[in-house]
């Protein structure tokens, strides 16, 4: 069974724990900045999501007792009701076992449903075919291709942008969920 706890509510161990998740090549490669995130960072960082503004919510996924990813809802906006959103695994284990569609079904009825938002969109580095493909499965459409966006690994890398709007959603949100369930058989 998996759930979603609220970053802020999981004990102190899973929230470093997202720390080296954060800072795993591997994660790192997949976000726009790749930079290290120093322990002071995160804790900083943890602190402003217990912010009033509510600006960023963060939520940790577990089977079972076991954490092993984030999702999250970004620069929120509560007047033109949009989020930018992420999300990662973090412990390997549970990679390639078809979880990120729950998480990202998860996302969407968190954004859409509870926080009654309009638009959800994200950025994706042209090289993360897995993500994009997944995203573009799940009703986000592309908005956009920044050229050249990022230079990493020695190499220019494009960085698409894509979105997905409310209206969409109430049109497929069965659909996908019976798509997120697929992840856990
Ligand atoms: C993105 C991420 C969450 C996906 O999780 P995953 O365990 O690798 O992928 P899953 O096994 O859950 O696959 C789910 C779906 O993604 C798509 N997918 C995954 N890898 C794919 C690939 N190489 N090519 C095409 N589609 C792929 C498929 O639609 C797949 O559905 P299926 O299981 O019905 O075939 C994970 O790889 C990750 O954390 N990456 C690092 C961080 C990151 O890049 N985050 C996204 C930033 S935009």
């Amino acid at each position: 069974m998996i759930r979603y706890v609220d970053i802020l509510e999981v004990r102190p161990p899973v929230a470093m724990r997202v720390l080296e998740w954060r800072n795993s090549h591997r994660v790192r490669r997949g976000m726009l900045s790749d930079a290290l995130i120093t322990e002071e960072e995160h804790l900083r960082w943890l602190d402003s999501l217990a912010s009033p503004l509510k600006r960023q919510m963060v939520r940790v996924a577990f089977m079972g007792e076991e954490a092993f990813g984030v999702i999250t809802l970004k620069d929120i906006d509560r007047v033109s009701l949009r989020s930018d959103w992420g999300m990662y695994i973090g412990d390997e284990r549970f990679l390639n076992r078809g979880l990120s569609k729950h998480m990202l079904y998860s996302l969407m009825e968190w954004g859409f449903e509870d926080e009654g938002l309009e638009r959800l969109f994200t950025s994706v580095l042209a090289s993360n075919v897995g993500a994009l493909s997944l995203y573009l499965r799940f009703g986000f459409h592309l908005e956009g291709r920044f050229e050249r966006h990022i230079f990493r690994d020695q190499r220019w890398e494009d960085v698409y942008w894509i979105a997905a709007f409310r209206k969409r959603w109430a049109e497929i949100r069965d659909d996908l969920k019976g798509m997120a369930e697929e992840g856990l058989s």
